[in-house]
């Protein structure tokens, strides 16, 4: 039986790792419930930075205080940075001081730096403690909360050092995006319209048709979006888990998005941003190739516009030769090949690693 009126639940199917993904409007005051059901210890710590603590923190420990349990408040700075060796370790010297064990619990408030950082700790301290993911940015409820990739940067680059640790519980309140800034909610769009583009024409009508609901933040809407991309992104983790296949076609986009933001230097491109960009030049070389039609570019590159995100490169003046070099240092080159994801169709798409260096870099033309 559901806890709340309003709660959707997705479950994710991972053997003795499956876990709940409970998605619902102002749902975080009543979390203490969800997660008394899985605590085994009657105190947790709750990891979070000033901004987002300020308005959900007490909301949080005041459930769980219901349900006696008593939460320390970890905080961290604000953005990128938060995720970071001093971060991890610093965390670590407060789980000891706190004499925390194997049994106890870190609860992750925030969006996917704290996420990712949470996690990760989680998945190291005494081998691995519990986990529950409270995100709170519209990319961390549909992409960076779900599946259990966790990490931090190192100097050398980002995410270098992470895991594979699935948390036991997320709580995806489509109320906290309220007072998301609204450049975080058009970065956690592009992760939204590429749901649509990788598996589902009808979805991608659905977001073209409600953009204006999304920035208007009408909640049903969002949630309706949230419960999807979700479904979507629990289905490629059950079947790949480790990201041994199929798991990279969540990449659409995000080769040439990594290539922007690398050598466009982090700064006037945001990940969203790289990834929307990234999206159009998958789009135009699949077109160039005569794999993707131009109409359906065109509704790409429109919902993209619409959703307040980038349709040019030429602005941010980027060399297309260290484009095409910062693509040879992805993650995701395997045997010095490029493997793009490449729509055939809104909802479809295939993975090459045959393209002609030429064309991918001639892709970064518009
Ligand atoms: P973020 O966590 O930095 O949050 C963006 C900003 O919004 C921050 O300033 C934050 O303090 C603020 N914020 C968060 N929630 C808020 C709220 N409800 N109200 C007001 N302000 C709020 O950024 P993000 O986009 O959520 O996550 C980016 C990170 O996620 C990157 O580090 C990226 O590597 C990682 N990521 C991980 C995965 C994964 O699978 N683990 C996937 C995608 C991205
Ligand atoms: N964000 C891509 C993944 O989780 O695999």
């Amino acid at each position: 039986m559901s806890l709340f009126k309003k709660e959707k639940k997705v479950r994710c199917h991972l053997e003795q790792n499956s876990y709940d993904i409970v998605i619902g409007s102002s749902i975080i005051q009543n979390a203490g419930q969800i997660i008394a059901k899985i605590a085994r210890n009657d105190t947790v710590l709750i990891m979070t930075n000033q901004k987002i603590g300020a308005v959900y923190l007490p909301l949080i420990s005041g459930s769980l205080k219901r349900q006696g349990i008593k939460a320390i408040r970890h905080l961290v700075p604000d953005g990128e940075k938060a995720k970071s060796e001093k971060q991890l370790f610093r965390l670590m010297k407060v789980l000891i001081e706190n004499r925390f064990e194997r049994s106890s619990m870190i609860i992750a408030l925030g969006g996917g730096v704290i996420g990712d950082l949470a996690g990760f700790a989680a998945s190291i301290f005494m081998r691995g403690i519990d986990f529950v993911n409270v995100p709170t940015t519209l990319l961390a409820q549909v992409d960076s909360a779900i599946g259990g990739k966790t990490g931090i940067n190192l100097p050398e680059g980002k995410n270098l050092v992470g895991s594979f640790y699935q948390p036991k519980v997320v709580i995806a309140d489509s109320a906290t995006l309220s007072t998301l800034p609204e450049k975080e909610l058009i970065n956690g769009m592009a992760e939204v319209i590429k749901y649509g583009m990788l598996f589902d024409h009808l979805f991608f009508e659905y977001v073209e048709k409600n953009i204006d609901a999304i920035f208007d933040l009408d909640l049903e809407v969002i949630e309706r979006i949230v419960t999807k991309c979700v479904q979507y992104k629990t289905k490629v983790v059950e079947r790949d888990e480790k990201e041994s296949g199929l798991r990279a076609v969540l990449n659409l986009g995000h080769t040439f998005g990594h290539a922007l933001e690398t050598v466009g230097q982090y700064k006037k491109i945001t990940h969203g941003m790289a990834v929307a960009l990234g999206m159009q030049a998958a789009g135009r070389l699949a077109n160039k190739l005569e794999m993707f039609d131009g109409e359906s570019l065109e509704r790409l590159i429109g919902v993209i516009d619409k959703a307040h995100l980038p349709t040019s490169i030429v602005p941010y003046n980027l060399d297309k030769a260290a484009l095409l070099g910062a693509m040879y240092g992805d993650k995701k080159v395997k045997d010095k090949k490029i493997r793009l994801i490449l729509p055939v169709e809104i909802g479809s798409v295939v993975i090459r690693d045959d393209i002609k260096p030429a064309l991918i870099k001639e892709a970064f033309t518009f």
